[in-house]
């Protein structure tokens, strides 16, 4: 067999069902595949009768369930978003959960819940999906992925797949086919997402939106690789972008510290964060990794500011702090 390319690092995912769990079934066996980015580590349903919770302990993954009947919804959700936190899940996929999550847990989770939905968003969104696309005489119906937020199934699209509708297409027949696009669609969506703040790519879209967020900052190529200096000829650097630069194990940003003191000691407090690169840390910049585990962005803003700070003329630093 050909080697595999392993996954950097597997995201942790809770899945919430309600019912059979055939879409939970998709994500927990890709998960398993060695290339993949996420493995499931939760089965958590509002149904303690949910066929896939059966599913998911045979197949040693730990499950959490509580009917919905008679509990609060607040104090439901906060029951299933123990379960997830306890789970140490990073993310959440929906995969036919039937029940509308609370504003908070939406926001506490923002960006890190997934659902899929039985129909080609924005078209048809709530229940009952396949009759609608069937009556409206659509050449297809499919299914989304996309983020949860408050509103029922308005988050961002991040992936779709069509299904062709046939002639004496019923609700049911349509629904089957779906489904083995679902499968398909949800965990690779899944593991796009969850690739993302490992991907050279989106880290370096990231980096760039917030360098270049600060006053008169410029993008510009240096030795190879994207920087970010202040605009104009004399305009020094206040960030590289390093992807892997000189046999590195990491992607990082390299910022400007105070000098060789700062430098070592931020290294030796946090070694899993900053590192001293190559070259430039004889001129006292640090390496801040990116493609790590949850990367702290605040903590990179605060870097970039400072390294902005050091380079900036003292009219455009005050300017900027009022
Ligand atoms: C799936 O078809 C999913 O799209 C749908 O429930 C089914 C669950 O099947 N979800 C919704 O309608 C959400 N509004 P499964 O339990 O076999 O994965």
């Amino acid at each position: 067999m050909p080697d595999t390319p392993r996954a950097a690092r597997k995201a942790r995912v809770a899945a919430f069902i309600s019912g059979a769990g055939t879409n939970m079934a998709a994500l927990l066996y890709a998960g398993r595949l060695p290339e993949t980015h996420f493995e499931i580590v939760l089965v958590a349903a509002n149904d303690p009768e949910a066929p896939g919770l059966a599913l998911a302990e045979a197949e040693g993954i730990e499950t959490f369930a509580l009917a919905h009947g008679g509990v609060p919804r607040a104090e439901h959700d906060a029951a299933m978003e123990a379960a997830a936190r306890n789970a140490g899940a990073e993310y959440i996929a929906l995969a036919g959960y039937m029940r509308i999550l609370t504003p908070g847990f939406v926001e506490r989770w923002e960006d890190r819940i997934l659902n899929i939905h039985p129909s080609l968003l924005p078209a048809y969104p709530g229940l009952e999906t396949h009759r609608k696309a069937i009556e409206a005489g659509d050449p297809h119906g499919g299914c989304s992925v996309h983020l949860v937020t408050q509103e029922l199934d308005a988050g961002s699209v991040l992936g779709q797949a069509e299904v062709a509708i046939r002639e004496s297409e019923t609700a049911e027949s349509l629904a089957r086919r779906v489904q083995f696009a679902e499968h398909q669609l949800y965990s690779r969506v899944l593991d796009e997402w969850c690739a993302r703040p490992f991907r050279p790519d989106w880290l370096l879209e990231e980096l760039r939106r917030r360098a270049l967020a600060l006053p008169e900052s410029e993008e510009r190529e240096s030795h190879g690789a994207p920087a970010f200096k202040l605009a104009g000829k004399s305009g020094k650097f206040f960030a590289h972008f390093s992807d892997r630069h000189h046999g590195e194990a990491h992607v990082a940003v390299l910022v400007k510290t105070s000098g060789q003191e700062e430098l070592a000691e931020l290294v030796e407090r946090d070694p899993d964060t900053f590192y001293r690169p190559a070259y430039y840390g004889a001129s006292g910049w640090v390496g801040l990794v990116l493609n790590r585990k949850d990367c702290d962005w605040e903590q990179v803003d605060y870097w970039l500011e400072r390294s902005w700070r050091a380079v900036a003329p003292g009219r455009l630093a005050a300017a900027f702090d009022i």
